[in-house]
């Protein structure tokens, strides 16, 4: 049984871990599975990047991607920072999407790259906005903020057509994009699918990397079907002199998609394709993360944005796995099983160490637990109970909710109780101890955390719960996760409009346990 307490001492662990990566002749490793795909900041929010890309630069790993956290479609750009892969900071917007700027023409500048340039010191972002070309963007730090720098060109041959995903990548000093092109007047359309035809192609960038060469090569199989007619999504990435071009069929952050790899010794091709995985293990590929093991060696990280797909991109999560390569420079095929773990070691990056209050919570669900969202709130009001590990001062208590249409607030009331079976009989009273309610304006689409600040003493094994409740036609969303039973992490349920005994004997109360799962949440203690 796992308590609140061991919770907490993980925490110090998983603290004290991260302080001691810092020393980069030490190793670190971190730990992938194909189940646990939502990842989480150090202050509790879901990490708001879609069709992510992971770069190091400058002694530091930083993840960036689409944010739909505001609009619930891609709407600006977040970027996190981390040297553990394990905890990541919330660095902002590369740019502010409030004020009006070029990607406001399309789709909120989509799967973003960014580039060093090391001649001139420039962090080079390319974002694919509409036509022509690409927009690009310069800063001097990683993090920006980025300054808008105009429009890359493409390949005069494809003006035609519509830019669409891409990368760019440096590799030995030398840039290049790798770009898929749309044809919306595919003649060979279906009523059903495909809609259009979409093909990769890679060119050398200028020298101050923010434009092309405007000469491209078609990166196809000789085969030149379907499947190279349909590719998007690509990544860059060179071994043992080698290109390779990782990449999905069209999708557009769906269940699952192909994952694609090309190679080829030289960008002019000829390229051999492999499909790694039918399905991309239920995700799309959204990049390749080089990971340096410290002798010389790299570890190449292959990661997609998985399930659901669907409407809600925001509940979308991340996959990553350690590609392995065959003597001939193949890859074998990724390995789907829910179950698969990959524990991957590599240098950790020589920053500084992030924390967060999540990760100096009292009182947490864990890190690394497998969550799921669960929008019920139209029919339950939650009570999500625990024990408190600590005496001092309750300042926090956080739950991950997101919103989308609702009219009726959602409200968290936090409160202390003597024991289970009192709360849950009838005529009880718990003691409040601070409430906060939001309107689902002020919330946002994907699960950030949502909070009661409060200043209640509570001593070390006071019995704390938060009720969760937001009754409304569409359901606001938590997560949850599994826990042992005979855990003291209870969560109790009301169905709505339930207020009296129920059962033959008039005996059973409304209020009762939703067993082996408990909300996720976190409480700052001081
Ligand atoms: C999750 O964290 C706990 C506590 O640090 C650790 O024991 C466990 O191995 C971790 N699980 C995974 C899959 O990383
Ligand atoms: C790298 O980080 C150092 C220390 O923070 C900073 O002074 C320097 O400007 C950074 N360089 C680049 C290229 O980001
Ligand atoms: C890229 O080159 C084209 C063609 O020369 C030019 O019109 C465009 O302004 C250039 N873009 C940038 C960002 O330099
Ligand atoms: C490259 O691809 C384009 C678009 O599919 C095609 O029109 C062109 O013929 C191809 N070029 C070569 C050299 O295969
Ligand atoms: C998503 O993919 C999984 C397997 O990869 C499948 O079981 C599930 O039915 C799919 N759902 C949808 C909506 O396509
Ligand atoms: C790693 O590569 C560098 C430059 O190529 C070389 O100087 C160094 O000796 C190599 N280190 C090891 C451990 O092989
Ligand atoms: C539970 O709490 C109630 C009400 O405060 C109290 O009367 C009862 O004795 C408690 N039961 C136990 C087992 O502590
Ligand atoms: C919420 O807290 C306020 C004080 O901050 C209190 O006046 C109010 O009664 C509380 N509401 C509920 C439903 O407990
Ligand atoms: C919620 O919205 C209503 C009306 O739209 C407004 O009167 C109220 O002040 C808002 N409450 C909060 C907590 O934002
Ligand atoms: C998410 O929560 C953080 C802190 O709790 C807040 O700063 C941020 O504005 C929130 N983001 C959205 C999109 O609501
Ligand atoms: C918190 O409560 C204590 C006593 O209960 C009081 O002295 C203190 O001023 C309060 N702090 C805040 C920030 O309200």
């Amino acid at each position: 049984m796992r308590s609140f307490i061991t919770w907490f001492l993980a925490f110090c662990a998983l603290v004290a871990s991260v302080v001691t990566a810092a020393d980069s002749s030490k190793q670190s490793t971190v730990v992938f599975t194909n189940t646990r795909r939502l990842l989480f900041d150090v202050d509790g929010n879901q990490i708001d990047a879609y069709g992510s890309k992971i770069n190091y630069f400058n002694g530091t790993y930083y993840l960036y991607g689409n944010s739909f956290s505001v609009t619930g479609t891609a709407f600006g750009i977040k970027s996190y920072s981390s040297i553990d892969l394990v905890n990541w900071k919330y660095q902002g917007y590369l740019y502010n999407p409030f004020v009006p700027n070029p990607c406001d023409d399309l789709g909120g500048c989509g799967r973003p790259h960014i580039v060093f340039n090391d001649q001139t010191g420039t962090y080079v972002l390319w974002m694919n906005a509409g036509n022509p070309g690409y927009v690009v963007a310069t800063s001097s730090s990683p993090a920006g903020p980025f300054t808008f720098a105009g429009r890359a060109a493409i390949d005069p041959a494809f003006t035609a057509l519509q830019p669409a995903d891409f990368t760019v990548e440096s590799l030995g000093g030398q840039g290049y994009l790798v770009f898929s092109v749309l044809n919306f007047r595919y003649p060979q359309a279906g009523s059903l699918w495909p809609p259009i035809q979409q093909t990769l192609h890679i060119s050398q960038l200028t020298p101050d990397f923010l434009n092309t060469t405007q000469t491209s090569y078609n990166v196809t199989s000789a085969a030149v079907d379907l499947i190279d007619q349909e590719a998007e999504s690509p990544d860059l990435f060179m071994r043992n002199g080698i290109f390779y071009v990782s990449a999905s069929n069209t999708c557009g952050y769906c269940n699952g998609s192909t994952a694609l790899i090309y190679r080829s010794k030289t960008i002019q091709g000829p390229w051999t394709r492999q499909i790694i995985a039918g399905d991309g293990c239920a995700s799309q590929a959204e990049g390749v993360l080089p990971l340096s093991t410290g002798d010389n060696k790299t570890t190449y990280v292959w990661h997609g944005t998985s399930v659901p797909g669907g409407p809600r991109t925001g509940f979308s999560g991340h996959i990553f796995q350690p590609l392995q390569f065959n003597a001939d420079g193949s890859i074998q095929d990724l390995i789907c099983g829910a179950d698969a773990q990959f524990s991957v070691a590599f240098t950790p990056g020589t920053g500084a160490s992030v924390m967060g209050s999540a990760t100096t919570s009292t009182d947490a669900s864990p890190a690394n637990a497998t969550y799921s969202p669960v929008c019920d709130s139209d029919q339950w009001t939650l009570y999500q109970t625990w024990t408190a590990s600590k005496t001092g001062t309750l300042q926090q208590v956080s739950v991950n909710i997101a919103a989308s249409y609702q009219k009726a607030p959602l409200t968290l009331n936090v409160f202390k109780f003597s024991n289970l079976s009192a709360l849950e009989s009838p005529q009880y009273r718990w003691t409040e101890l601070g409430n906060a309610t939001y309107n689902a304006t002020s919330l946002s689409y994907v699960f950030n955390t949502t909070s009661v600040f409060l200043n209640a003493s509570v001593t070390k094994g006071d019995k704390l719960g938060v009720q969760i409740s937001g009754s409304d036609f569409a359901p606001y969303c938590h997560l949850e996760y599994d826990v042992p039973v005979g855990s003291d992490q209870v969560l109790l349920q009301q169905g709505a409009g339930q207020n009296s005994w129920r059962g033959l004997n008039g005996k059973k109360s409304v209020i009762y346990q939703r067993v082996g799962k408990a909300v996720k949440t976190f409480t700052v203690v001081t």
